[in-house]
């Protein structure tokens, strides 16, 4: 295996942060937010995505979590979904913070053990291949390198950390269906709520949604991870999924819903152009290319996850 240090597996020092950043600050209000990790290029799922946060009453709010670049990169569709990203609330995910570097980390991801070398040799050649296409656009990689990591929410009375990875680092896994399903009573889940005075943690980056309620002392604490807005998320599905977080319940189709503290969270259904996904997919990244062997199966298929989705 790649060891630890090795570009794609390694974790940089400047991706970290303290769980207590999060305790004194509030970014944003609304009634209504939504926040899609994982967009990784597909300007259908944009669209759709658009709509959904259309139909909400206002005041609403829509914040990018990061990733919402990857498979894009014929400049056209560079350009398009980044220009209509920053026109909302975004945050650099691992992937924007590697575009806009001087010096890449590979792709950032930070991959854990149980992901295989292969996938991460060919992470590293997409960010490569996608680089070159976001230097054709220096005022835009300045936008995405000037980007905040986090920021707090609050929703009525309920307060979010929205975080790329976990409440340590831009591209932690903690907050993984894989790491979580292994950790029932964590108490270092609890001491992470604690110390960030939040009930919830939004989060994303590890490509599988997952819902975890986690008791606390003052109460109960949720962790929510959209898995991908612009990939499938579940075996034989073709939808991206975003988190709806907001003070009125929701009309839309959802995966996972769930109330805390009077407010609703729903893992809500982004149910994109599956056909011209797929083409526009292939034009970019054709068959044998890193991007087609790693990830054409679960674009056409969705992933071999079958949840649950709530632990
Ligand atoms: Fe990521």
């Amino acid at each position: 295996m790649l060891n630890a240090d090795q570009p794609g597996r390694r974790c940089p020092l400047h991706y970290r942060y303290s769980p207590s950043v999060f305790r004194d600050k509030t970014d944003l209000r609304a009634d209504v937010l939504y926040i899609a990790g994982g967009l990784y290029g597909n300007p259908f799922a944009l669209e759709q995505l658009l709509r959904l946060f259309a139909s909400e009453r206002k005041p609403a709010r829509l914040v990018f979590n990061g990733d919402f670049n990857w498979f894009n990169r014929d400049p056209s569709t560079f350009v398009n979904v980044n220009e209509q990203v920053l026109q909302h609330t975004a945050l650099r995910g691992n992937v924007e913070t590697e575009l806009s570097s001087d010096e890449t980390q590979g792709c950032g991801c930070a991959y854990p053990e149980w992901v295989s070398d292969g996938v991460v040799s060919r992470s590293n050649e997409i960010m490569a291949i996608l680089r070159r296409t976001a230097h054709q656009f220096p005022e835009l990689c300045a936008q995405l390198a000037a980007l905040p990591m986090y920021l707090v929410a609050k929703v009525g009375g309920l307060r979010v950390a929205i975080v790329h990875g976990d409440a340590e680092s831009l591209a932690g896994w903690s907050f993984a269906h894989e790491t979580l399903s292994q950790t029932p009573n964590d108490e270092r889940l609890k001491r992470w709520f604690e110390t960030a005075a939040v009930s919830v943690f939004a989060c994303t980056h590890t490509c599988l949604p997952v819902v975890k309620l986690v008791r606390l002392p003052a109460g109960e604490g949720a962790i929510v991870n959209n898995g991908s807005c612009g990939m499938p998320n579940l075996a034989g599905t073709n939808y991206g999924v975003v988190t709806r977080i907001a003070t009125y319940p929701t009309s839309h189709p959802t995966c996972a819903q769930f109330v805390i503290q009077g407010i609703h969270v729903d893992l809500l259904r982004v149910d994109y152009d599956h056909t011209a996904w797929l083409r526009l997919f292939c034009q970019n990244w054709p068959a044998q290319s890193s991007a087609y062997v790693s990830y054409f199966k679960r674009i056409s298929e969705g992933p071999a996850f079958v949840g649950p989705v709530v632990l």
